[in-house]
């Protein structure tokens, strides 16, 4: 069936758009030159952060808004670029006073409060590394990654600091943890000086990291450089579209990286005015932040748009939203419907992207000047070479399936898997970067998504890795073994389901289908409590046995496949089940 297309001919352009034309652009962008678009040091140094605002205390924008924040109970603040310069100054200097030093990794455990962005910013604007931590994290996610890093300094709130309290012991590295709510921390905030000067550092020198999942193990720090401002720059200009007088939201939170490239620096590195809800998804509320802060550009991801359309047609129309220009989406795949809903309720269609915590950037997406095919992600940006390929680096015809690939050397791609060489030689076959997504291009250029190409589950377009939650159950008493799976859910994507094998004595007592019950919700309680909030899995199903291969790996494709009643495919690998 051809693909419906939304075209951009009979759009009256309220601005135009930073990118007219996307065939000519393509044709004769280069990174060289988009290099020029950000301040480099005289010394050929580069500094993300100093791009993301210092650099914008010598010119006019010195004093415009650059955060608009909104707190849970509903508190407001704004900062502009020069309080956000300043205050991030003084938490340079304070955790430069505390023994961070260029290199070491400094964490932030922090909600979306304005103290979460201005310590980012200092860490940066210091040479330290910056790691982020989701505030759902419980104490098994929070020990993997602040041990596996080394982290020295970590950033949070009294509330969060608890979660630590056990670990503590097990983290000798750590040697100092902040928290920014209490009378202590702020008097000594308040002593510092506002004057910092950021370190020149070198354009590969590590900026941040994420931790991520794959199939199997640990999460794995994915470490990106300085150098990634020029692409995190240009994407936001050209996709998002941002323009100088642009109020601008992006929903993400900075735990992801969504929340890092976008709330932080390619956003503020193009001077955009963008705000900050503290606070949790709630229909009403982000209308009303829509209409309340005029925003122009909206980047968001499909289960929220997914909830908002089941909060149905009649609740945006008690908003003005007739300040939207252009909405993007990232994250999962965005449905078609999600698409006419857009079109219908605010007058203009969502925008797909594609990327990665890997790619550090907007890599495949839909351009405002640019026709979309509904349920298309686009086409590759500019600068970015994408095929699909086979599992052995070769390009494959149009229309057929195979993994989406990458060609090295844009700014943004991740420049380390911490500490891991060769995890991170890994992901390269033949000359190309590949992203563990499956998808197709049709013959006028477009990608379309088709799936993982590994068990990576997607819930609420967070990226959990199986053999996370899969360990967090193994720890309760009750359970010997475990298979975790997303499995496909309207709403959410996928929703975590997990296939437990019990021990003897609680197999006999879930015979009981009410003891049975009660065991499924202690063991959800259980991953939630120890692991994270968002990671524990919404279905349980009690075993006999997980299907394996002869060396012992569990089969999540099997259970999948039964899951969903599909054929279970090729099973010669798989021990006797
Ligand atoms: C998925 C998020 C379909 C994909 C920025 C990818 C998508 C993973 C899309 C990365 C999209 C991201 N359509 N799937 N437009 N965008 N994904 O690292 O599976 O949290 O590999 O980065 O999200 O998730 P991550």
């Amino acid at each position: 069936m051809a693909a419906q297309i939304y075209s951009k001919k009979e759009v009256k352009v309220k601005v135009s758009p930073n990118l007219a034309d996307y065939q000519e652009t393509h044709a004769s962008f280069n990174w060289q030159e988009a290099s020029k678009d950000v301040e480099w040091f005289p010394n050929g140094g580069l500094n993300a952060a100093y791009n993301a605002v210092d650099r914008h205390i010598k010119t006019a924008r010195k004093d415009k808004i650059a955060l608009i924040w909104e707190g849970t109970n509903g508190e407001k603040k704004q900062f502009t670029f020069h309080d956000l310069y300043k205050l991030s100054n003084k938490f340079a200097n304070l955790i430069k006073g505390k023994g961070a030093e260029k290199g070491d990794r400094v964490f932030i455990f922090l909600p979306r409060i304005p103290y979460l962005y201005a310590s980012f910013l200092a860490i940066l604007k210091n040479g330290s590394i910056a790691g982020l931590l989701f505030s759902a994290f419980q104490e098994q996610a929070l020990l993997d990654r602040l041990a596996d890093s080394g982290a020295k300094i970590l950033i949070t709130n009294t509330e969060l600091s608890k979660r630590l309290e056990n670990i503590r012991k097990d983290l000798p590295e750590l040697k100092e943890i902040l928290t920014v709510d209490t009378a202590e921390f702020e008097a000594e905030l308040g002593k510092q000086s506002e004057e910092f000067t950021a370190i020149a550092t070198d354009p590969a020198d590590f900026a941040f990291m994420l931790y991520t999942s794959g199939t199997t193990g640990k999460p794995k720090g994915v470490v990106h450089q300085h150098y990634a401002i020029v692409a995190q720059h240009a994407t936001a200009r050209y996709v998002l579209d941002i323009h100088d007088e642009d109020i601008y939201w992006c929903t993400a939170d900075p735990g992801w990286v969504t929340g890092i490239a976008y709330t932080i620096l390619g956003n503020w590195s193009n001077g955009a005015t963008s705000v900050i809800h503290e606070g949790r998804f709630d229909p009403d509320k982000w209308f009303q932040i829509l209409a309340d802060y005029k925003v122009n550009v909206w980047y968001t991801a499909p289960t929220a748009i997914r909830m908002l359309m089941g909060a149905g047609d009649d609740l945006p129309k008690k908003y003005d939203l007739s300040p939207l220009r252009h909405i993007l989406s990232v994250g999962e795949p965005l449905n078609p419907e999600a698409i006419h809903w857009s079109i219908k309720v605010l007058g203009l269609p969502f925008h797909d992207t594609w990327w990665q915590t890997e790619t550090g950037c907007i890599s495949i997406a839909n351009y405002p000047a640019m026709d979309i095919k509904i349920g298309s992600m686009g086409k590759p940006f500019p600068g970015i070479g994408a095929a699909i390929v086979d599992d052995l680096g070769k390009t494959i015809e149009d229309g057929k399936e195979g993994n989406i690939a990458l060609k090295p050397g844009w700014p943004s791609m991740m420049k380390a898997i911490w500490q891991r060489q060769e995890k991170y030689d890994s992901y390269f076959v033949n000359g190309w970067y590949l992203s563990g997504d499956h998808g197709y291009r049709d013959t006028d250029g477009y990608f379309w998504f088709i799936g993982r190409s590994d068990d990576v589950i997607k819930t609420s377009g967070e990226r959990i890795g199986p053999f996370e939650v899969e360990s967090a159950l193994i720890a309760h008493p009750a359970v010997i073994e475990a298979g975790v799976i997303g499995k496909p859910n309207e709403l959410r994507g996928s929703i975590i389901k997990a296939f437990v094998v019990l021990e003897k004595d609680s197999l006999q007592k879930v015979k009981d289908p009410q003891e049975a019950q009660k065991l499924k919700d202690e063991l959800s309680q259980f991953v939630k409590k120890h692991l994270a909030g968002h990671a524990y899995p919404r279905e349980i199903e009690f075993i006999d046995k997980l299907p394996k291969t002869r060396s012992g790996k569990i089969m999540r494709r099997i259970l999948k496949a039964r899951e969903l009643g599909q054929p279970i495919g090729d099973t010669s690998t798989l021990e006797e089940y």
